[in-house]
């Protein structure tokens, strides 16, 4: 690279094609090329060495991430022998590789991206409840400001459910406010839905009947993510709200009864729904644990759950667990409830955070809530895009 070229760069930091304000980080201090690829000190002494073929392929320059779309261009198929020519300016890495291609790198978007870092996220991670978990409560008003979002889409990330407070007595409500965050999430029960007694109901929560626990949609391979429910009218009497989260459950059964978890994250079993026009089923484990064992995700709905069908002998283990599961989920220690306000509306993480009802008599007062879903992508996505102007 000729020194010409170099003070032109040395006057506009490199961009990496992210629009997320992610460059922050010290000055690279030295860039010295190793067997392993090349090594990088930063100003404030951390280090590590990056290989090649990986310096290669995050290129941000024009021809290998498209200006436009920010997307990838360069495919990484050609291995990478040769050692380009290394420099430093202003605190960034510019490398040019022998067939003449030069690559500029900003320091900070390195440094933060270097294989020991969390690569650093608007998106917070899942917090069990502790206990007196109280809910994060947002006013309607609020949440139509990016502030208001923000509080509110952090709080259904890190707890799974929050609540919006005041907001107006208007049919469809839920699914305006659902629409500033991403699409609904149609499933067979439409994309909107409407939950008060009916005649001829096709599921429980369609009467007056308690709802214990649950997720909703479990017997489908994604069951979905974000459950809203905006309360229209809650006159009568019974009928309040209960929830309890996943997460917490599950870390006490882990510590009060190991072998239970273990029988119901490795039991695959059957849930099922069936009305005139459906039939969808999926085969699917209670509890979902990753390889570090953190919830996945849970499925329990004890009336979609179908036809156990397991080794006779495995049976007993089974029912055994799933009882301690249930218990844990309903004894006072794990259970919040609350009543649901006219003007209210709860949302919760149907993946983690189990809802349920108690009884209420149709006959005392009207109830009715409006419900729909959303994809977590688009909670995420939305806390990403209003941390850019953070
Ligand atoms: C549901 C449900 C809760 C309620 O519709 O799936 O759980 O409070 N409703 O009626
Ligand atoms: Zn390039
Ligand atoms: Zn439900």
């Amino acid at each position: 690279m000729n020194s010409a070229v170099f003070a032109e760069e040395q006057r506009q930091a490199p961009q990496m094609g992210e629009l997320a304000p992610y460059q922050d980080g010290p000055s690279l201090t030295e860039a010295v090329s190793t067997d392993e690829g090349v090594h990088l000190t930063w100003q404030d002494g951390q280090h590590t060495t990056l290989p090649l073929l990986w310096l290669r392929d995050h290129c941000a320059c024009p021809a290998c991430r498209h200006p436009q779309t920010r997307e990838r261009l360069y495919l990484p198929l050609d291995d990478i022998s040769d050692t380009p020519a290394i420099e430093l300016a202003g605190g960034h890495l510019y490398l040019t590789w022998q067939d003449g291609h030069v690559s500029a790198y900003h320091g900070g978007w390195l440094y933060q991206r270097r294989p020991e870092a969390e690569i650093p996220t608007a998106v917070p991670s899942p917090a069990p409840w502790r206990d007196q978990f109280t809910p994060e409560r947002i006013r309607h008003a609020d949440f139509l400001t990016p502030e208001g979002e923000k509080a509110w889409l952090t709080a259904m990330l890190r707890d799974g459910l929050a609540l919006i407070t005041e907001g107006p007595l208007v049919e469809e409500e839920v699914s305006r406010l659902a629409e500033r965050i991403g699409p609904q999430r149609a499933t067979n029960f439409g994309s909107r839905f409407d939950v008060r007694s009916k005649p001829n109901p096709n599921n429980a929560a369609y009467t007056a009947v308690g709802l214990p626990l649950h997720i909703d949609l479990p017997n489908w391979r994604q069951p979905p993510d974000i459950q809203l429910l905006y309360c229209l009218q809650n006159e009568a009497s019974g009928g309040e709200s209960l929830f309890a989260d996943g997460a917490r459950v599950v870390n006490a059964l882990r510590q009060q009864d190991p072998e239970a978890l273990k029988v119901l994250s490795e039991t695959t079993i059957d849930f099922r729904f069936q009305d005139d026009t459906h039939d969808i089923s999926v085969r699917a484990p209670v509890i979902k644990l990753d390889d570090d064992g953190q919830l996945v995700e849970i499925r329990l709905n004890n009336w979609i759950r179908d036809t156990l069908h397991l080794p006779a002998p495995k049976m007993a283990a089974w029912y055994r667990a799933y009882r301690v599961l249930w218990q844990l989920f309903h004894s006072e220690a794990h259970q919040l409830e609350f009543t649901l306000l006219p003007g209210q509306m709860v949302a919760f993480d149907n993946r983690r955070v189990l809802h349920g009802r108690r009884e209420f008599d149709p006959n005392s007062g009207a109830r009715h809530l409006q419900g729909t879903y959303l994809d977590r992508d688009m909670l995420a996505s939305k806390l990403r895009v209003l941390a850019r102007s953070a």
